[in-house]
């Protein structure tokens, strides 16, 4: 692991909310937030008990004893239990609980489609009957409380409906993000071994159609073929506006067209009342070793944290709509455009398309469509906005805009400067919220009106965060540091485990810093007590705000018939932030083309999906390896990016000589 600073170009420049945001914000000063966190930290079982009494349950949890924890390896296995023998279901607080209350009639959903023209949308009341007949269909064909289903769709209503069905009647979601190959679905279902998938049979993104349910078919081939599973059905949506059912490859009595029967069903489904940590969904994330990780998450803290953290990090207010560019497939869409909005009555557009498409003005243009307050994207989608200049913002009014917000990775501070100035007219906070698939929802982040901003920091930790910065060897750093970013303490939204393997969840985030929960980011702390976030320090690149493993791209590269061996390392990409290098070293004999280049990297996009095509191929006759074995990462990571004085101490390499050789085989 390599911790490095990453210094701001002017840290020290403040932007603070005007007076007039900061009147009608719910918190407005530091003063504020510091009570409050201290409430938090000191007393967390009676802090978050009163948080969680917001919501409705059948039946509370011993108010003195919200949580039990142990997050020390050394004390025996690592646990954590939140509002424990509590009774609820996050689908009634998230939309039953609104009907119930008489605001069925307020707008859940608003749907926009990938070509401009297209749209629609839910209340709160159609949404519950859409939920209600899924829920129906679900539990009719063998669903129980516990069985897993799995979700294979891209952004379109039924997706978060999807999820919420699940959640209804305690069954738990395994969503897919509908950009991986047939090979990394195969890979999920065979893991989580779900009687039910739910797909779609197309879509259109951009001006490209995605025929899903090829995709799909193959996944499902592989499981019969790889792993002798198959599920029982493949509810598939018809989805007209970008294929026709004729031309979507069909399996009788395994496939279902979801229009066919799903809306035959009653729309009034009994709600399933589950334990707080009854596990609400698995969601597959990259590690450093090669097969993906099912990140668990539990029902009760999880709901408390997305809907508590989404309040507070957006100033949330009744009347909002709020719009997140995230994809339902990672996390930040399972807890910021599903869980976390809804379970706040907010009114949640979603967006089928992608941002450029058929222009680079698409946003604004929704934006001013839906008059949308709260916009929630990532750096590397603004740093591609940027590139197509003011123009296509400024042709757009966006005077509805109040809050904007940033995830998945560092933003540079002149991305967060062209977003604050130009996309939200130096009006709009922008909350740099700093969070993981891990962690459930936001740890550290602003909430816009309590204290200034500083362009690239995410700021400060949210109530009953307890970050604690390390060094290599695990002691915690005072004051202005530089180190290892580890949590403490608990906190509700925490995962509980990862699935079928819960010594790989002590062994990867608890083992390696004793005592502490760790990130796998590397951070500072400077001397106002702001965190800036320098990056992974692990086997991870994070490319356009996805986490891809290295190991996973590698065993991609070597499934290739003429590859031998591969290592991957990030550099650094103007508009992803980070791009993939990979050093392929090829079979005996086998010539450099630029053809076998392609061919590697279209293995990749088969292998993984498109996301994770590799930027760069460099042939590598060797790998510097050292006597042990080790491929030395660090000096593939400076010959990537050419910083060929700077290599370091290469003596302790097997074979030095092969550095010589790397260097003349670059751009070759
Ligand atoms: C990175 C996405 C800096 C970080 C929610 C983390 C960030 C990983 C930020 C988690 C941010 C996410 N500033 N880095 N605001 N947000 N990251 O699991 O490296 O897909 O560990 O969750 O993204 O990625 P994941």
């Amino acid at each position: 692991m390599e911790a490095e600073c990453v210094v701001a170009d002017d840290a020290e420049e403040l932007f603070d909310a005007s007076e007039t945001f900061k009147k009608s914000a719910l918190l407005s000063s530091r003063e504020q937030y510091a009570a409050l966190y201290k409430n938090s930290v000191d007393d967390p079982d009676g802090f978050w008990s009163h948080t969680a009494s917001q919501f409705f349950w059948k039946s509370k949890w011993e108010e003195s004893k919200a949580h039990t924890e142990n997050l020390d390896v050394r004390k025996g296995e690592i646990r954590v239990e939140w509002f424990k023998g509590g009774c609820t279901n996050i689908c009634y607080n998230a939309v039953d609980r609104h009907v119930e209350a008489g605001r069925g009639d307020d707008v859940a959903l608003l749907w926009e489609a990938n070509d401009p023209g297209f749209d629609m949308k839910l209340t709160y009341k159609e949404l519950l009957d859409r939920v209600c007949q899924l829920s129906n269909y679900l539990l009719a064909v063998g669903i129980k409380k516990g069985d897993t289903v799995a979700i294979y769709m891209p952004m379109l209503l039924e997706l978060p409906i999807a999820m919420l069905a699940c959640a209804r009647i305690g069954a738990v979601h395994s969503v897919v993000f509908a950009g991986f190959s047939a090979e990394s679905l195969a890979q999920r279902i065979l893991d989580c071994k779900p009687k039910v998938l739910l797909t779609t049979s197309g879509v259109k993104r951009g001006p490209k159609l995605i025929k899903l349910k090829e995709i799909v078919d193959d996944a499902l081939n592989r499981c019969v073929q790889e792993g002798g599973y198959s599920v029982d059905y493949c509810l598939t949506y018809d989805n007209k506006l970008a294929i026709k059912r004729e031309d979507t490859p069909w399996k009788e009595k395994r496939d279902v067209w979801w229009q066919d029967v799903v809306p035959n069903y009653p729309t009034d489904c009994p709600v399933e009342w589950v334990d707080a940590e009854d596990p609400l969904f698995l969601l597959y994330t990259s590690g450093s070793t090669g097969k993906p990780k099912g990140v668990l998450h539990t029902t009760g803290g999880y709901m408390v944290y997305t809907a508590t953290t989404f309040k507070h990090a957006f100033d949330y207010h009744d009347g909002d709509v709020y719009w997140c560019t995230a994809d339902c497939g990672w996390i930040t869409g399972h807890s910021y455009v599903t869980y976390g909005p809804l379970l706040n009555k907010a009114t949640v557009l979603i967006f089928e398309g992608v941002p450029n498409y058929p222009d680079a003005g698409r946003c604004w243009e929704i934006v001013d469509k839906y008059h949308v307050t709260i916009f929630y994207t990532a750096p590397t989608a603004i740093r591609a906005l940027m590139r197509s200049g003011d123009e296509p913002v400024k042709r757009h009014s966006r005077k509805s805009l109040r809050v904007l917000g940033s995830v998945g990775e560092p933003i540079n501070p002149s991305a967060w400067r062209w977003y604050f100035e130009v996309v939200g007219d130096s009006r709009c906070p922008i909350a740099d919220t700093w969070w993981q698939t891990e962690t459930g929802g936001f740890m550290i982040t602003p909430l816009p009106g309590c204290w200034p901003l500083k362009p690239g920091s995410a700021t400060l930790p949210f109530f009953g965060v307890q970050p604690a910065v390390v060094d290599e060897n695990g002691k915690e750093l005072d004051g202005e540091c530089t180190g290892f970013l580890c949590m403490k303490a608990s906190w509700p939204g925490i995962f509980r485990s990862l699935y079928g393997d819960h010594a790989r969840y002590e062994t990867t985030y608890f083992a390696p810093f004793k005592g502490f929960y760790f990130s796998g980011d590397g951070c500072r702390r400077d001397k106002d007590g702001y965190y800036w976030l320098t990056g992974r320090v692990d086997d991870v690149i994070n490319v356009s705000g996805h986490r891809i493993g290295t190991a996973e791209v590698e065993s991609a590269l070597v499934a290739h018939p003429l590859a031998a061996e591969a290592a991957v390392v990030g550099i650094d990409h103007e508009v992803k932030g980070q791009g993939i290098y990979a050093f392929v070293t090829l079979n005996e004999g086998v010539e450099y083309t630029a053809d076998l280049k392609s061919s590697l990297i279209s293995t990749v996009r088969c292998q993984i999906g498109a996301f994770a095509a590799p930027d760069a191929i460099h042939w590598a006759p060797g790998l510097p390896k050292t006597r042990s074995g080790k491929i030395m990462r660090r000096i593939l990571r400076k010959i990537a990016s050419k910083q060929l004085d700077d290599l370091g101490d290469i003596s302790t390499l097997a074979d030095p000589g092969v550095v010589a050789q790397l260097i003349e085989f670059t751009d070759k």
